[in-house]
């Protein structure tokens, strides 16, 4: 009964985050906990992409393999790279904060958590919005995120794309120019819905990343909601039951 209780209760915040819709600006994205595979595909991308730089200080590679139903061999040819361990945290031991201040400007931060600060959807629009910006000092810039100094890691995947710009009057009576919407300027290896598949299993992978319970409470759900329709159908008989007697006057 503990168990059942608490797995109710994690399932509390999995429905309010799923029904808590999203910002305007931000294109959304389908997050699936139930799809293994895409969710397996992710985990592989992140490592390959992302942890070259960004750590998650909270996941064991051993905790992926075992939420995401992968064999030890598995999680080791799929997910380990270099001499990590598979019982070791996903922490990024090859760039120093001193190096990645010195390259970047900024410390890329633990990603770990970072689906439950800024959301799915952010993440999902943020990981497409890279654009050509010969201003800045690599070349490019994000229309989410100004200014940001995380390079494009996709480029050869997503291609490469460019701002289009729009003049617009401002509340001052002056006109400005502010970004309209990207366009592709030279296509990648994957066309774009194959890149937004690809976006979405990473996405999906780092929703999972910040709460990996969600899982159990997935696959917990539907075993919960067959039991409390068996107890409703035990309470009606009971009730039943005991009204027989009521109205009989022997009670
Ligand atoms: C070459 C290093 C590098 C790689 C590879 C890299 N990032 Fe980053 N990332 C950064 C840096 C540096 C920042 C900090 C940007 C800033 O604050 O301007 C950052 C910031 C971010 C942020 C914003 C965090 C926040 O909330 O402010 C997210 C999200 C992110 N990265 C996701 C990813 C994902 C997902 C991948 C893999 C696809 C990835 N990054 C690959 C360097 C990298």
């Amino acid at each position: 009964m503990k168990r059942l209780l608490l797995t109710l209760m994690m399932l509390v915040p999995v429905a309010a985050s799923a029904a808590g819709g999203g910002h305007a600006d931000l294109d959304e994205v389908d997050i699936d906990m139930g799809d293994t595979a895409s969710l397996q595909r992710g985990a592989e991308i992140f490592v390959d992409y992302c942890a070259s730089c960004h750590g998650a200080q909270y996941m064991r590679y051993q905790r992926i393999g075992e939420d995401l139903g992968m064999s030890p061999e598995d999680v080791k040819a799929r997910l380990v790279r270099g001499d990590a361990k598979i019982g070791e945290t996903m922490t990024n031991a090859a760039m120093t904060d001193d190096y990645a201040r010195d390259a970047f400007g900024a410390v890329p931060p633990d990603l770990s958590l970072v689906a439950r600060v800024r959301g799915a959807d952010w993440l999902y629009t943020y990981l497409r919005s890279f654009y050509r910006d010969p201003d800045k000092a690599l070349g490019v810039n994000n229309a989410l995120f100004p200014d940001v100094s995380m390079p494009h890691v996709f480029w050869r995947e997503q291609g490469i794309q460019e701002a289009v710009y729009k003049t617009e009057k401002g509340a001052d009576g002056e006109t400005h120019e502010t970004l309209d919407h990207l366009e592709l300027a030279e296509p990648g290896t994957l066309s774009p819905d194959e890149f937004d598949a690809m976006i979405r299993d990473l996405v999906n992978f780092m929703v999972y990343m910040g709460e990996p319970s969600q899982i159990q409470a997935h696959r917990l759900a539907p075993k919960v909601i067959g039991f409390l329709l068996i107890f409703l159908v035990i309470i009606f008989l009971l009730k039943r039951e005991y009204w027989k007697d009521v109205k009989s006057g022997r009670a």
